[in-house]
């Protein structure tokens, strides 16, 4: 993502956070954009970061909570629901007129979501995979978040939300969505 550097903290549980932040920053820039026009920009920025941010924890994060963590499935689970939720609320808005009412009332309402859900893995998942992990394990997989999110899909794929699936069908995902940002930037 060149056009959107950010401090990087190298421990996996901080990056995410420090992206958490990110996100919810960039929901503000959409909403108070200067005309409705001037939404597309930091919305096509939006879209992207929490593609490959999602894509990112259902790869790397999510299975190594499943796997340490007692009751990491029903956290886990419940979490990928959430994840599946607001990747169909992007998709719906990706169709939708960004100059539009209806636009703004979808662009909250998947804010409202991500925030909360943001706010779950805060709460019920990244504490206990920090005490799970020694600082240097968190290091090794800040890495693994970074090299998911630089091929992830940078559009929402809802219904692959299992690791299997995102390294099944992902790295074609992501080729398709990539040349689609591409080819779409070039001729706009
Ligand atoms: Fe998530
Ligand atoms: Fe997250």
């Amino acid at each position: 993502m060149p056009e959107m550097i950010i401090e990087s903290p190298d421990e996996v549980v901080a990056f995410l956070k420090a992206q958490h932040n990110l996100i919810e920053d960039m929901f503000d820039q959409v909403l108070h954009a200067t005309d409705p026009r001037a939404r597309e920009k930091p919305f096509a920025q939006l879209r992207q970061l929490l593609a490959v941010h999602e894509t990112a924890e259902e790869m790397v994060v999510h299975p190594r909570v499943r796997r340490e963590v007692a009751a990491g499935d029903a956290i886990v689970d419940t979490l990928l629901d959430e994840e599946h939720s607001a990747k169909e609320l992007l998709s719906s808005l990706e169709n939708l007129d960004v100059t539009s009412q209806q636009f703004i009332d979808e662009l909250i309402r998947l804010r409202d979501a991500v925030l909360a859900h943001a706010e779950h893995e805060e709460r019920e998942e990244f504490p206990k995979l920090q005490r799970k992990l020694d600082a240097d394990e968190r290091k090794r997989l800040a890495g693994a978040v970074r090299a998911a999110e630089a091929i992830a899909p940078t559009h929402p794929h809802p219904g692959v939300e299992s690791a299997k699936l995102n390294f099944a069908v992902g790295p074609f995902a992501s080729m398709l969505d990539r040349a689609r940002d591409l080819i779409g930037r070039a001729t706009a």
